[in-house]
């Protein structure tokens, strides 16, 4: 049987990739911090034989033998977070980075690096492609995640160079869905607590920055069709290319939920990119893969996780 290796396994992502790896029968190691992530996500798995849960910050090295498969997801990931702990998010993404990869190499394991949309900054090319260097602030309050994330593509790479690291990396973008943590400071969880509880919904500037939403399940299956793909030494793109803007979002969402909530415009923070959207034509030709979600049926989902939670 196969071993694979998430890190960040109980962060939103990373614990709906642990669920489909699991489903799949693969042996699935976690290895998480619970720093942003949470126990909760994975305890319906504590007696599946097939699943070991690792409480380990990635930031130390670590040993594990018989490795097939590493996703490298552990990062803080919403800017509430990153900004919170700038220098664990720098740490994390570089030395934490360098470790994983260390595991990667002794097993001779394919790797796959989770990165980011962030990597473009406010991005003056759109929709963004792969081929774009972005435009990053390196001093701004963004650039402790950024620049972490731009710094483990660049070792990710190297390993590959130098050593012949069999590696792939993803560049995600905006991605929701059930187990965001609903004071996380995202967009979605933000508009739909806002909205269930009747409060005034915050929107930042004017509302017309656009983002475009991807539903987890659909990133997850193109994070598992880039892992098992012969790609190598690619960088892909993986979002949706459905955009909106954030007004247009907080309607929606009022809408389906049924909310008296009024919506308030806000000072925009600084970095805020004004515009984000995938260009998917590499993960299409390469991958076979697209998001299948309307946004409507992914917010009913994420609206009904979060109701539950109440
Ligand atoms: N959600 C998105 O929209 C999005 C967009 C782009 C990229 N990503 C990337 O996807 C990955 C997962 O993001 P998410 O939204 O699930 O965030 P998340 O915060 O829910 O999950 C990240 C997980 O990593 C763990 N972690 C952080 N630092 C660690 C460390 N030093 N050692 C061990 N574990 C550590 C956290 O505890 C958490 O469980 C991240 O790498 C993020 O940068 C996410």
């Amino acid at each position: 049987m196969e071993r694979i290796i998430v890190t960040g396994g109980s962060g939103f992502i990373g614990s709906h990739l642990v669920d489909k790896l699991l489903e799949l029968n693969y042996e699935v190691i976690s290895i998480d911090n619970l720093i942003t992530g949470s126990k909760q996500n994975l305890t319906q798995h504590k007696d599946n034989p097939n699943f070991k849960n690792i409480i380990h910050d990635v930031q130390d090295p670590l040993e594990l033998e018989d490795i097939d498969y590493i996703f490298h997801l552990a990062s803080p990931a919403s800017p509430i977070d990153y900004q919170n702990i700038p220098i664990e998010t720098l740490l994390t993404g570089s030395i934490g980075t360098k470790n994983i990869l260390e595991i990667a190499k002794n097993n001779n394991a394919r790797f796959l690096l989770a990165s980011t949309s962030e990597t473009y900054g406010d991005p003056l090319e759109h929709p963004q492609k792969e081929t774009y260097f972005g435009n990053v602030n390196p001093i701004g309050p963004r650039s402790c995640y950024d620049e972490a994330k731009r710094f483990a593509e660049a070792i990710t790479m190297a390993y590959h160079r130098e050593y012949n690291l069999n590696v792939v990396l993803a560049r995600i973008f905006n991605t929701y869905g059930p187990r965001m943590r609903a004071n996380d400071g995202r967009v979605m969880p933000n508009f739909i607590n806002q909205a269930l509880e009747n409060e005034d919904l915050t929107v930042y500037g004017s509302g017309s920055q656009t983002r475009s939403f991807c539903y987890v399940d659909d990133l997850v299956d193109g994070l598992m069709k880039l892992m098992f793909s012969d790609v190598s030494a690619e960088v892909v793109n993986l979002g949706n290319p459905d955009e909106y803007t954030i007004l247009e979002t907080a309607e929606k969402i009022k809408e389906i939920i049924g909310s008296k909530s009024n919506i308030i415009f806000k000072e925009i923070p600084e970095d805020d990119p004004t515009r984000r959207k995938p260009d998917i034509t590499k993960a299409k030709a390469l991958l076979g893969w697209e998001p299948k979600i309307e946004l409507n049926i992914g917010l009913k989902k994420t609206i009904e996780y979060f109701e539950n939670l109440k």
